[in-house]
């Protein structure tokens, strides 16, 4: 089958979605799958890209881009059409003929929050992951954990400040006595830790969300769970293939420069976080936290793949902080390894996400 590899994109974490295609434009099997690599700049241009992984690798801090070859992917209109069209230097070339899936390796507004999804069921082109209301509903950390808490999944605390909420000192006062310190201060729709802030002192509060609304004019504030952070990877979802955990990984952030998991932490500091893999846990509470992550999975009505990350407490509590529908793939990225430790080579699992996507 041909597969069309689609990364970068217009959201914040651009060059992580490009690392995440280098992983898997690694693992692909190409004598299984015909690839081609799609790249979107960071306006929105479709364009047809190099498919080496190493062009597409975090290296020495450096990080990744999508830059405009100049042609531009069309998709296929409707029922029926199959045929990927190119341009170059805007004249129309040899097709690009039948695309048989599409990978949309995209991070993020505009790719991993149904907008994308959206667009491919209109162009009835099949699509690895989840859906149009899962991935939006997976993106905006508010309606994520609306969704979890009715589903009777342990959530934390938490506040939202919809758009042009004012900050006053009251409203700063009243989150404080609510979620106690520290806090952290996110964009409701973003990933990667971008714009997130942790909150020690009340008065820096109002700038933490300034700097969250800078991605988002919507903002959550969370209050600080005390616990392991634990991930979970999640995997199947539809007919046939039920929704089934990895073996859990654990974050442990080993320099204290690191206030948490930042953007920083993930992608550029090797040496200030490891990733335990598998997590040293008591076996009941690794079945706790696959039973709630494939709650979780199916809460949300996800579909392919989903990464949730959990807290485990002091008191041995498993409470959800977030799923995420396109997890990264990058070589810093808990995902693949996690399915690796649990029997699923990288490559087994890029076949088996295209597999169902195909079904
Ligand atoms: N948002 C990043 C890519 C992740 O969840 O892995
Ligand atoms: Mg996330």
């Amino acid at each position: 089958p041909r597969v069309m590899v689609l990364f970068g994109g217009r959201s914040g974490e651009h060059a992580i979605s490009c690392a995440t295609a280098g992983g898997v434009l690694r693992a692909i099997d190409r004598d299984r799958f015909d690839v081609v690599a799609v790249g979107i700049t960071r306006t929105g241009q479709w364009v047809l890209a190099d498919d080496d992984p190493d062009r597409w690798a975090i290296r020495d801090g450096h990080l990744p881009e999508v830059e405009d070859t100049r042609t531009r992917v069309l998709l296929p209109q409707g029922t029926g059409d199959r045929e990927v069209q190119v341009l170059h230097d805007g004249r129309l070339g040899t097709p690009l003929g039948a695309v048989d899936v599409v990978f949309p390796l995209l991070h993020g507004p505009f790719g991993e929050d149904g907008t994308l999804q959206g667009l491919l069921e209109l162009a009835d082109v099949r699509y690895v992951g989840s859906g149009v209301l899962a991935s939006a509903v997976g993106m905006d950390k508010h309606m994520m954990k609306l969704v979890l808490a009715g589903s009777g999944l342990a959530v934390g605390p938490y506040r939202v400040l919809p758009a042009g909420r004012a900050v006053d000192a009251a409203t700063v006062d009243a989150i404080v006595t609510e979620l106690g310190l520290p806090l952290f201060v996110k964009p409701a729709r973003a990933g990667s830790s971008l714009g997130i802030s942790r909150v020690d002192d009340p008065a820096e509060l109002p700038a933490a969300i300034e700097v969250a609304r800078a991605h988002d004019p919507k903002v959550i504030v969370e209050a600080a769970i005390v616990g392991r952070e634990i991930e979970c990877g999640v995997l199947g979802g539809r007919a046939g293939a039920p929704a089934r955990a990895s073996l859990p990984g654990e974050i442990v952030v080993t320099d204290t420069r690191h206030a948490f998991y930042d953007f920083e932490a993930k992608y550029l500091d090797e040496a200030g976080v490891t990733l335990a893999c598998p997590a040293q846990l008591a076996p009941d509470t690794v079945a706790r936290v696959q039973d709630a992550a494939v709650r979780a999975f199916e809460a949300v009505g996800c579909e392919g793949l989903a990464r949730v990350d959990v807290f485990v407490t002091h008191d041995d509590q498993v409470v959800v902080n977030e799923i995420n529908t396109m997890p990264g793939f990058t070589p810093y990225s808990m995902y693949p390894r996690m399915w690796e430790v649990t029997g699923v080579d990288y490559a087994t699992l890029v076949d088996e996400l295209v597999g169902l996507a195909l079904e």
